[in-house]
């Protein structure tokens, strides 16, 4: 693979801003947000005046933890625009996450917002090792959803070939890979994983391909998986992270020299880890979940938003600006089984370690009496392999290192459900 390190020049004076510049840049931007959202949005000032606060009682960084949290909720009670803090006709675009029950939740942009947008991805696809004059191909669904355009914009911005495809159609993205050689992909890692099986299916060898770097998020995937995806198409792949209540994608992301966790797009977005259930403020290094605050929106500031992923802050390595680790999963996806907390993420890590097994997984949870089951099922690698004692391995690694019991089950390549997005990886079939 290619050494994509950035070369003197490449970065932005904000990348290799001292700690203290950039703290005295987040404490005027925060100041202003927290003015902006009060004065502007009647749901802010709302809360604010109900939790007793007032923007001016911000002096430090610290006091960001006087201020209410905001959830997603908040945004479905003022549906459509209440949470706007511009006049409509400024805002210039509209993005919405379907959600999996009632309203959907509805984002909006001024065209600042656009700009700043496009300048993160831009950073983003940078840190990833792409440059400007590369081929990009977008594989992330265009539409209500954040990831094509978010992608495309930031792609355009760096002066990049954009090939805007959107998800689906499988055959298609391979004779376009083909036929265009774009150097760089973003997608989400579960459909990579779609275009490889069609790849084999269509008789490629996908290391022989263009691409020499995929940008891939919008739901969890473990190093594991990273590992697999660089050896099947001999490419760096990189962890782009992003929420459309927070802008998108673009938050954060990796940078391809050090693959340590994500550096957060601190001078825009200001990071807090808290406990979830106390709502406490956690120490870097501790694991909690993760509240953001916009330091630049105008169309749809968020204060302390809790976005529900799980992670951990951590210092900056190849950036100034603080990592996040890899994110293990939602608390929404969460499983507790006889009382472990058990991730998607986790069973992915052990089926990867199992010679003869693929990377394609489901896991169903049942209900038997008053005990939880769950059942991982796991396709065969193309090559196939002694199932029974693949199944075995596996569910040793899940009982040895996750402290569960599953019932596991390997089923024919190709017999699972694709993703042409964002996976879905739990079958929940208890009831209720
Ligand atoms: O998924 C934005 C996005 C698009 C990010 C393309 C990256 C690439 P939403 O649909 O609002 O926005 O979903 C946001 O997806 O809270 C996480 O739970 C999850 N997620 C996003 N990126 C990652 C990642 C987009 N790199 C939700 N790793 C977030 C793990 C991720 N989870």
């Amino acid at each position: 693979m290619e050494d994509l390190a950035p070369r003197p020049g490449d970065l932005e004076p904000i990348e290799t801003a001292s700690r203290d510049e950039l703290a005295a840049l987040q404490l005027d931007r925060l100041r202003w947000s927290l003015a902006h959202a009060y004065e502007n949005s009647p749901v802010y000032r709302a809360k604010f005046d109900t939790a007793g606060v007032h923007p001016s009682e911000l002096a430090r960084l610290e006091d960001l933890a006087k201020f209410p949290f905001t959830v997603k909720s908040d945004l479905r009670d003022s549906y459509p625009f209440g949470m706007f803090a511009a006049p409509r006709e400024k805002i210039v675009r509209l993005h919405a996450s379907s959600g999996t029950t009632g309203k959907p939740t509805v984002v909006g942009y001024t065209s600042r917002d656009i700009d700043n947008w496009a300048d993160l991805v831009a950073r983003s696809i940078r840190a990833s090792g792409g440059r400007a004059g590369d081929i990009v191909h977008i594989a992330y669904g265009y539409g209500l959803f954040t990831g094509g355009l978010g992608a495309h914009y930031g792609a355009e911005r760096l002066g990049c070939t954009v090939v805007p495809v959107s998800g689906g159609m499988t055959e298609r993205q391979v004779r376009l890979i083909a036929d265009f050689e774009p150097r760089i992909i973003m997608v989400t890692p579960s459909y990579m994983l779609s275009i490889l099986d069609e790849f084999r299916r269509q008789g490629l060898d996908p290391r022989a391909s263009s691409l020499a770097v995929g940008i891939f998020g919008a739901e969890p995937w473990t190093n594991a998986m990273r590992a697999e995806i660089e050896q099947a198409f001999d490419m760096h792949a990189v962890d782009i992270y992003g929420l459309s209540e927070v802008m998108g994608p673009g938050v954060a992301n990796e940078c391809v020299e050090s693959k340590d966790g994500l550096h957060i797009w601190e001078d825009h977005f200001y990071p807090e880890i808290i406990d979830p259930e106390t709502g406490r403020v956690l120490p870097d290094g501790e694991q909690g979940e993760l509240v953001f605050t916009t330091l630049t929106k105008e169309g749809l500031p968020m204060i302390r938003y809790r976005t529900r992923d799980l992670t951990r802050l951590l210092p900056g390595t190849a950036r100034t600006m603080r990592r996040m680790e890899k994110i293990t999963g939602r608390s929404d996806d969460m499983m507790i089984l006889r009382g472990v907390n058990v991730f998607p993420t986790q069973i992915e890590e052990q089926a990867l370690r199992v010679a003869g097994l693929s990377p394609h997984f489901e896991i169903e949870l049942t209900r038997e009496g008053r005990l939880d089951e769950m059942n991982v099922r796991v396709e065969a690698a193309p090559g196939g392999c002694d199932r029974a004692a693949a199944a075995r391995e596996l569910q040793h690694h899940i009982k040895s290192v996750v402290g569960v019991s599953a019932r596991v089950s390997v089923c024919d390549p190709g017999a699972l459900p694709r993703s042409e997005g964002k996976a879905k990886r739990v079958v929940d079939k208890r009831g209720r």
